[in-house]
């Protein structure tokens, strides 16, 4: 018999039994080339591939965003297939939540910023359809999309927390050739909309040679430098500019930390958002 005291042991010997990886990829279907990079990632480094496509009702402030959400389960099966993914997990009808829930998940940091703050309850709904799938699929590594970012702070707090015995990967962001970042909100930008909006992506680098030249540079010197750019040249209302530790999302910045500069912005049928994560030590 083996006494284990500590969890990373104990997580170890039950992999030790289980022969195959699994890799998860967690979807709400309509899939574009971005969600394709975080399935190729997921090939190259598990045995088995798993794809959800559910469209979570709990992280909709808005009951017409939700019946909005683009859905084609037939087009999305044919592209899981060719991309070689071994199960789809596509539960239909009240499956997920089949009696009203007893146990609400509340989250008390991270999420007071950026998309967070203007999406009440959002991120709760998200971990929790999260750790339901996480129990049902039982992955050995989830794949997520540093686009958004912010999903990606909280699902490694819900996997510390949770002691989830799962690696989290975020996968660098897709981006079209002018360096918009793919997102099935795009077709709903008018053409002018659709041609500005690379220079969201384009502040960002701007600023990052700006972080790089500057040794003192301060954090609202970096919101003022993006949100100057943004102004000059687009239409669209800026939501937020920020400028957060990472993965922390804290305004007091430390030396050792990484940090994100972070941007959403509206646009009459769309919103955007985008995000750099610069390790600057
Ligand atoms: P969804 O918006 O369908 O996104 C699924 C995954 O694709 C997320 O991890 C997202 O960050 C990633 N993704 C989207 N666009 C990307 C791009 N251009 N480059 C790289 N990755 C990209 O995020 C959700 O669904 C839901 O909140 C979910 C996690 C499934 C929980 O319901």
């Amino acid at each position: 018999m083996k006494v284990i005291t500590n969890v990373s042991d104990m997580h170890q010997e039950v992999r030790n039994l289980k022969a195959q990886t699994v890799g998860f990829v967690p979807t709400m279907g309509y899939l574009h080339d971005g969600h394709r990079v975080l399935i190729k990632h997921a090939k190259e480094e598990n045995n088995i591939v798993v794809v959800s496509v559910f469209v979570n009702p709990l992280q909709f402030n808005q009951s017409s965003d939700l019946e909005n959400y683009p859905r084609d389960f037939e087009r999305d099966r044919q592209i899981l297939e060719r991309d070689g993914v071994d199960y789809v997990f596509y539960p239909e009808g009240n499956k997920m939540y089949p009696n009203p829930l007893t146990i609400n998940m509340s989250i008390v940091k991270r999420t007071d910023v950026l998309c967070g703050q203007s999406r009440p309850g959002h991120f709760e709904g998200v971990v929790m359809v999260l750790s339901k799938l996480f129990n049902i699929v039982k992955p050995n590594q989830v794949y997520f999309g540093i686009k958004d970012a912010q999903q990606v702070a909280v699902v490694d707090a819900l996997i510390q927390d949770l002691n989830f015995d799962i690696q989290l990967k975020p996968v660098p962001t897709k981006r079209e050739k002018d360096g918009l970042a793919m997102s099935s909100r795009n077709v709903n930008l008018e053409d002018h909309e659709r041609q500005e909006a690379s220079e969201i992506y384009q502040s960002l680098k701007s600023v990052q040679i700006f972080i790089e030249s500057s040794s003192t540079w301060t954090r609202q010197e970096v919101i003022d430098y993006v949100r100057n750019y943004l102004v000059k040249r687009i239409s669209g209302e800026i939501d937020y500019v920020d400028c957060l530790s990472f993965p922390e999302l804290t305004a007091d910045i430390s030396k050792d930390d990484d940090v994100i500069i972070a941007v959403a912005v509206y646009y009459k049928r769309a919103r955007l958002i985008d995000n750099i994560i610069l390790d600057c030590n």
